[in-house]
């Protein structure tokens, strides 16, 4: 055999992965392979790829003769709306896309490269794991991996896709990165799967309800984005980049819009119900807002008392974080803290903007709260947001009472542009709750009759954004319609915003 036959035969190996069986039932459960996501990833012919001839070194447990160029791992780069990303997916057919020392280093490798090149990276996981033939060897090889997941952590935007059964290390990286796809019906992530359960807890539960998609998306929130297959979940991973810069040194790309900057919008002047009780919403204010009424929602199925996710105001990509009155009344918990509190962190480090929307009645009350440390998970929110020095917009559309009123993009922690609608309610509470309090004796004595007329007193007094604005908590009232317009002029005006935080090695946030 010549050179190029021997060249030709192995690349072929690699291509064939752990050959036809495997291949079939990888399409029967619906999945694409290892190379098929890669295509659909990648502008057309753009992907290079690296490390195609590397095999594991393993000769122990009958390794000698399952040796696969490439061991499994598809790594290599490309360009995304013409842009270059760096990517690696795990190919399930080569012992369960397990991780061994050598696709470590593959990994590795990629990561080095987009790190110094300052661009993107993108693991398609789809892998059960340290593989076990291995033992420490393919240990260490995650660690080398967790390092440089978080190493690159803030410097360029990490995304990972879950798209098989991931479990052990291989659910541990995707954990650093900065967002999670999911695929619906095909894609699991446990550290320890359901048979382990049930030896050790003797709980019975489903690879689904344990570790499934919704699982993740909805109570976890380990997951940012569902999928329904994994076309879907690519064609999501090319959209979140459009939002995205190359790296922390770089703006996101800008997008001509014909959306007018100032286009006023009438409606919005009717949203926030008279009853202050009755929810809206908030969604619908967003999309009225943001150019093109295109809103990328994050984490759309985890605390959704908070909306959070990207659009683009004059063209510019923006993080948006929004109360919603429509769950639990937009209160914020234990689960929409941390969740904002990260969003805050990810648009913060690569210089997106940051436009917020409130409407809060405060942190929610309760045992199940207390218990489970909302006092340490509010002060995440509260710490993201005075940490932040991107450019930071808020817009109070309605509560702002107590505690949430400090930590949601106040003056006071260094927001640049705060706006209110005349709807705005800014107290320490709301008027009943401060009536019993102030007035708790005279309630004791006279009963509750006198109740309506002193929460009436406190509405007068405080459920209006005018005390704010006469100390300059408020930069303006503005009319609702005018929202979008007076979010562009701040923008705009912010665009070459420089603050600073006083020098250190990092911040103590409380985890
Ligand atoms: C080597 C593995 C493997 C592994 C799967 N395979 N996992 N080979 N090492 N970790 C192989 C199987 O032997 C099988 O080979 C093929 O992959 C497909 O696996 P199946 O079990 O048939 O697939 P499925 O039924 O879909 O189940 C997938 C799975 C299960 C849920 C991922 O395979 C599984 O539970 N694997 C072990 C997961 C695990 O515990 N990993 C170690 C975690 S510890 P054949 O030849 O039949 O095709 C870890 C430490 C990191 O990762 C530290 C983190 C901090």
């Amino acid at each position: 055999m010549n050179q190029l036959d021997e060249l030709r035969r192995r690349h072929h190996a690699a291509e064939q992965g752990g050959g036809p069986q495997r291949r079939e039932r990888q399409h029967k459960e619906g999945k694409l392979s290892a190379r098929e996501r890669i295509e659909l990833l990648l502008d057309p012919g753009t992907f290079t790829e690296t490390d195609k001839l590397v095999q594991h070194r393993s000769r122990d447990f009958g390794m000698d003769e399952q040796v696969v160029p490439g061991d499994g791992f598809v790594t290599g780069y490309g360009y995304i709306h013409g842009r270059l990303t760096f990517v690696f997916a795990q190919d399930f057919t080569v012992f369960g896309g397990s991780l061994s020392e050598a696709n470590a280093q593959k990994i590795c490798k990629v990561m080095d490269l987009a790190l110094k090149n300052g661009a993107p990276l993108i693991g398609l996981n789809d892998s059960g794991g340290a593989r076990i033939q291995e033992g420490v060897v393919s240990l260490g090889g995650y660690a080398d991996i967790f390092l440089r997941n978080t190493l690159a952590s803030g410097v360029v935007p990490q995304i990972s896709a879950i798209m098989g059964p991931c479990a052990g290390g291989a659910v541990y990286s995707p954990a650093i990165t900065d967002f999670v796809f999911m695929v619906a019906k095909t894609s699991y992530m446990f550290v320890t799967g359901p048979d382990v359960i049930r030896t050790v807890t003797h709980e019975d539960v489903s690879k689904e309800d344990l570790g499934g998609s919704m699982t993740h998306n909805a109570i976890s929130g380990v997951g940012h984005f569902v999928a329904q297959d994994d076309s879907e979940c690519i064609q999501m991973i090319r959209e979140l980049l459009t939002f995205l810069p190359q790296n922390n040194r770089e703006d996101a790309p800008r997008r001509e819009t014909n959306d007018p900057v100032d286009r006023a919008d009438v409606e919005l002047d009717s949203v926030v119900p008279n009853e202050s009780n009755q929810p809206y919403d908030i969604n619908d204010v967003v999309r009225r807002v943001v150019d093109e009424g295109y809103f990328f929602e994050v984490q759309e199925h985890f605390a959704r008392n908070l909306v959070i996710g990207f659009a683009r105001l004059d063209g510019r990509p923006v993080g948006i974080l929004a109360n919603q009155p429509a769950h639990l009344a937009g209160c914020l918990d234990i689960n929409s803290s941390v969740k904002g509190a990260r969003f805050v962190r990810f648009c913060d480090a690569f210089n997106l903007p940051i436009v917020t929307f409130e409407d809060v009645p405060g942190f929610l009350p309760g045992t199940a709260q207390e218990f489970g440390g909302i006092i340490r998970h509010g002060a995440k929110l509260l710490y993201a947001y005075a940490e932040a020095t991107v450019p930071k917009i808020t817009v109070i559309t309605r509560k702002a009472y107590g505690g949430a009123y400090c930590v949601m993009g106040s003056k006071h922690i260094r927001t640049d542009v705060n706006l209110a609608w005349p709807t705005a309610e800014i107290a320490v509470m709301g008027p009943e709750g401060a009536a019993k309090i102030v007035y708790r004796r005279e309630l004791a004595a006279e009963g509750d009759s006198i109740l309506a007329a002193k929460t009436e007193e406190f509405r007068e007094r405080f459920a209006n954004p005018f005390i704010a604005a006469e100390r300059g908590y408020i930069d303006d009232v503005i009319e609702p319609r005018e929202t979008r317009a007076r979010l562009i002029s701040a923008l705009r005006m912010l665009e070459n915003k420089v603050d600073q935080t006083p020098k250190k090695k990092h911040g103590n946030i409380p985890l």
